[in-house]
């Protein structure tokens, strides 16, 4: 069967709502427990934090031999000069080992393979009923690794990784706020992905640490030292770790006054919290609330929520 449409290959997310919700965001495919995902649009997937590739697929077949004889029919259609095949099969379905695969498939294009240097990458997905082709046309830059490396962080920074996935779940928003920016992991990625960025923390040394950090990758950004439950900034969205130590609710009636501020700052706000704070939420100002849970080491989870102000 001849096909053309587009799927997305994500990070395997049993423990980490973030892959699910970020393939969402930016793609409009929900990927199942292979990380493969039908989806709407690939062109947001270069700064990806756990959506690693986006496919154009070329034909959809039952088995390997129906695959190698598709391919094989529509080889002078199949633009394939310096090619190169991978095998996405995380279920190991597949009776041929990859590189076994690869080669047979590699057998019926017309054109000559360069592993090193491809000009056309496709990758074949083992499903369970069915085999993928697909060329790849859009990939993760990871650029996000490059941040782990910056001055400061402190025991409650976030890694590049997650506050990029933060990010994405809203991937229209031109400006972001984080109101409590702490050594600025979300202010950091934001800037570097050309976003006007909006760092706030009442700690002096925090608020120095985010301008440090912004300014070793050279990336732009205001950040500035005050008390979030007052201090005005308005933003496309907020993106904030929200303070707490091991007991949220010792920080409740601070969380809750930066979250009623929040409300009147942007449409949109994700907050990170170590507990479902969704009534928080509701009770001061906020709608619609989705929560993503993601499992840490330990047994520690931390809990995603993406809401939109009733204010706006
Ligand atoms: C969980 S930490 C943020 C960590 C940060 N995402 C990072 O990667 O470094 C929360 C921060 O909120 C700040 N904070 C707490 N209450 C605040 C308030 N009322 N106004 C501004 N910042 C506040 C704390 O100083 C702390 O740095």
């Amino acid at each position: 069967m001849a096909s053309n449409w587009h799927v997305a290959i994500t990070a395997r997310g049993e423990r980490n709502g973030l892959v699910q919700a970020e393939a969402m965001a930016l793609t409009g495919g929900t990927p199942d427990a292979d990380g493969v995902a039908v989806c709407e649009r690939i062109d947001r997937i270069d700064r990806a934090a756990y959506v690693h590739r986006g496919l154009r697929i070329i034909l959809s077949t039952r088995t390997i031999d129906e695959l190698r004889d598709a391919i094989a029919a529509r080889a002078s259609t199949i633009a394939s000069d310096r090619f190169r095949i991978d095998v996405h099969d995380p279920e190991r379905r597949s009776p041929l080992g990859r590189i076994e695969m690869a080669i047979s498939l590699a057998d019926a294009l017309q054109e000559f393979p360069d592993l090193r240097d491809p000009l056309h990458h496709f990758l074949v997905i083992v499903g369970e009923h069915n085999l993928l082709f697909g060329e790849i046309e859009a990939e993760s830059t990871a650029s996000y690794r490059l941040h782990d490396s910056k001055p400061w962080t402190t025991s409650s920074s976030l890694d590049g990784r997650f506050s990029r996935a933060l990010i994405n779940l809203v991937p229209d928003a031109r400006s972001i706020l984080d109101p409590c920016c702490g050594a600025g992991s979300i202010v950091v990625e934001a800037a570097s992905l050309g976003i006007e960025a909006f760092g706030v923390d009442w700690k002096p040394a925090l608020a120095g640490m985010t301008r440090e950090n912004l300014a070793h990758f050279g990336y732009p950004g205001t950040v500035v030292q005050a008390d979030s439950r007052t201090h005005v900034q308005h933003a496309d969205a907020i993106v904030t770790d929200l303070p707490y130590g091991h007991a949220i609710n010792a920080d409740e009636g601070i969380i809750r006054a930066i979250l009623e501020q929040s409300a009147g700052l942007a449409p949109r706000a994700v907050f990170v919290a170590p507990a479902n704070i969704t009534t928080w939420l509701t009770d001061t100002g906020f709608t619609n609330v989705q929560v993503h849970t993601v499992m840490k080491r330990r047994g520690f989870t931390r809990w995603v929520h993406v809401a939109e102000s009733t204010i706006f």
